[in-house]
């Protein structure tokens, strides 16, 4: 009989010889528990909020897979082709806190969206949706690693949960684990219940994001059943979309450290301080060029719209340069580059129209 939930970490573990760019979401860079010179985990230490319409920072998150398309309606994950599997991952490590995600599914047969909180050692909670089941969610544990019982998914019903961006919120203790869905709590795993505890994910976790094709004839048959089915390439895109993320360290400090080899979380030493991805979260967003101008004196202001002719030129001259170098680097850079190219476009124009406000022309 196929297992009815299958952890992530089996199913691309077990690929992940096979297919390493495939499956990088899942995998342990160190484990702690194995091995004795794994870093500490940078901590948030914090809150931490997005809607994913700015261009990803990469101090704060490593796309472990693929491309996330940033739009101004948040981040989606498409699968276009056979294997993808765009995956973010968060650098930073929550230690117990929330993690409150507004998203929307993707549809289609053997294609699996999913929401992982996992650590080092192999603790994970997971949300994972099959994109045949349209108003269905699973929920999903596993401590250390140990998926030798299939029996600890859960499935709630969430009715368009492919249709409509919906609340999935992960609460996460030391005492229990809580699932909500649209503020509703419908899932409650307390640390007894998990095996007296050995199996409750208690350790520092990134957050991941990401979709990938459980139903890829690669897979074991088990797996390609639990995703509902060989997923059909010729009717992708297979779109998972992330408006909202929220998250919360239930823990202030720079780092993580496991302090020995049991996984326990009494075992987790907190170091203080503030770690450099929540300095990089912190930072005020850079200002626009239309800011920047708006700050200068008039008599700097009068110089460089005297220089702009100039500048504008050589401006257009670089871009066209970077313009040939993007399409080397790919479409969809270029696309991103050549929007950004509009904006600080824009930002000429802005410059100049306000400049024409406040003084005649110094050639008209
Ligand atoms: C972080 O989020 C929690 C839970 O939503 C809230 O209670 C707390 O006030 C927030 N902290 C900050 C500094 O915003
Ligand atoms: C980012 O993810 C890739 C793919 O899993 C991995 O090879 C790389 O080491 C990660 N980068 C860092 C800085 O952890
Ligand atoms: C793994 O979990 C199962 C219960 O789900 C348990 O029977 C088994 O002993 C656990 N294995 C280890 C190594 O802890
Ligand atoms: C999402 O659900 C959580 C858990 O119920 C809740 O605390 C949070 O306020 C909700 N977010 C929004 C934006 O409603």
């Amino acid at each position: 009989m196929a297992p009815r939930t299958v952890s992530l970490v089996s199913t691309l573990g077990l690929l992940s010889c096979l297919l390493s760019p495939v499956v990088a979401q899942t995998f342990s860079y160190c484990n702690p528990l194995k091995q004795d010179d794994c870093p500490a985990a940078p901590a948030l230490g914090q809150n931490f909020t997005t809607n994913f319409t700015n261009q990803l920072s990469e101090k704060v998150w490593n796309t472990t897979n693929g491309i996330v398309d940033i739009t101004e309606h948040g981040a989606n994950f498409t699968i276009n082709q056979r294997l993808d599997s765009p995956t973010l991952q968060s650098y930073f490590y929550i230690f117990f806190g929330t993690v409150e995600v507004h998203m929307k599914a993707a549809t289609g047969r053997g294609v699996v969206s999913s929401i992982v909180i996992q650590s080092e050692v192999l603790d994970e909670i997971d949300w994972e949706w099959v994109g045949s089941d349209t108003n269905k969610v699973q929920t999903n544990y596993f401590g250390k690693g140990n998926t030798t019982s299939y029996d600890r998914g859960k499935t709630f019903d969430v009715p368009g949960a492919m249709d409509a961006f919906h609340n999935y919120t992960v609460n996460w203790t030391p005492e229990k684990i809580e699932w909500y869905i649209d503020t509703k709590l419908v899932r409650t795993l307390m640390y007894e219940e998990a095996l007296g505890g050995k199996n409750f994910p208690q350790t520092p976790s990134t957050v991941r994001l990401g979709i990938w094709p459980g139903g890829d004839p690669l897979n074991k048959p088990g797996v390609i059943e639990w995703a509902g089915g060989e997923i059909d390439y010729s009717h992708s895109p297979y779109t998972m979309s992330v408006q909202q993320l929220k998250v919360v360290d239930a823990h202030s400090g720079k780092e993580y450290q496991y302090s020995d080899k049991s996984g326990d979380w009494q075992s987790i030493k907190v170091v203080g301080g503030v770690s450099d991805i929540a300095n990089e979260i912190n930072k005020p967003p850079a200002k626009s060029l239309a800011q920047r101008w708006r700050e200068l004196p008039s008599a700097a202001k009068i110089a460089i719209f005297a220089s702009i002719g100039g500048a504008v030129l050589l401006g257009m001259g670089v871009i066209a340069f970077c313009c040939v170098k993007q399409r080397r680097v790919g479409r969809r850079e270029f696309s991103m580059e050549n929007s950004k190219f509009v904006e600080d476009q824009n930002n000429v124009m802005a410059m100049r129209t306000q400049w024409s406000h406040k003084y005649k022309p110094v050639g008209a």
